[in-house]
């Protein structure tokens, strides 16, 4: 499977990640702290976003997968945002009905986190 051999070099995986400047990180932090992500999920700089559901979101910009399944591009993590039962079905995290604005700019912050 050539295509995968990419996937585990992190050297690889940060010149991909480090041009991400799309979304407004300040915005997506509101939205974050205003749809409850908290509630399932450790945000670092968003009070009150202290759940166990989900994983920790600590140094979302520097890890290499979503899910543990999901290449991490700017890409991939909206379409998990939006949509995550579509990628992992029946998994814990709900589809909190996001726009394509909403969930670009809730990546945007996520990658502020390194
Ligand atoms: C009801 C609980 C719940 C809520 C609410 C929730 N999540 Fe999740 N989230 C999860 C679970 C459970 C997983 C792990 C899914 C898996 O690995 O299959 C997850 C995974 C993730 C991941 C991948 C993490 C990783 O380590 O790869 C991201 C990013 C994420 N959630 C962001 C968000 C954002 C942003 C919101 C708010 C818009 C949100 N989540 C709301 C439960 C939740």
């Amino acid at each position: 499977m050539p295509a995968a051999l990419g996937l585990g070099g992190c050297d690889v995986w940060q010149s991909t990640a480090a041009p991400v400047t799309f979304g407004n990180s300040r915005h997506g932090a509101q939205l974050i702290a205003r749809s409850g992500c908290g509630t399932c999920h450790e945000i670092p700089g968003i009070s009150g976003a202290d759940g166990h559901v989900g994983p920790p979101l600590d140094h979302m910009a520097e890890r290499t997968m979503i899910a543990g399944f999901l290449p991490n591009t700017p890409d991939n993590m909206r379409a998990w945002i939006k949509d995550p039962q579509a990628i992992v079905p029946g998994n814990a995290m709900p589809n909190m009905e996001l726009k394509d604005d909403e969930a670009k700019d809730i990546a945007a912050y996520l990658y502020t986190l390194r």
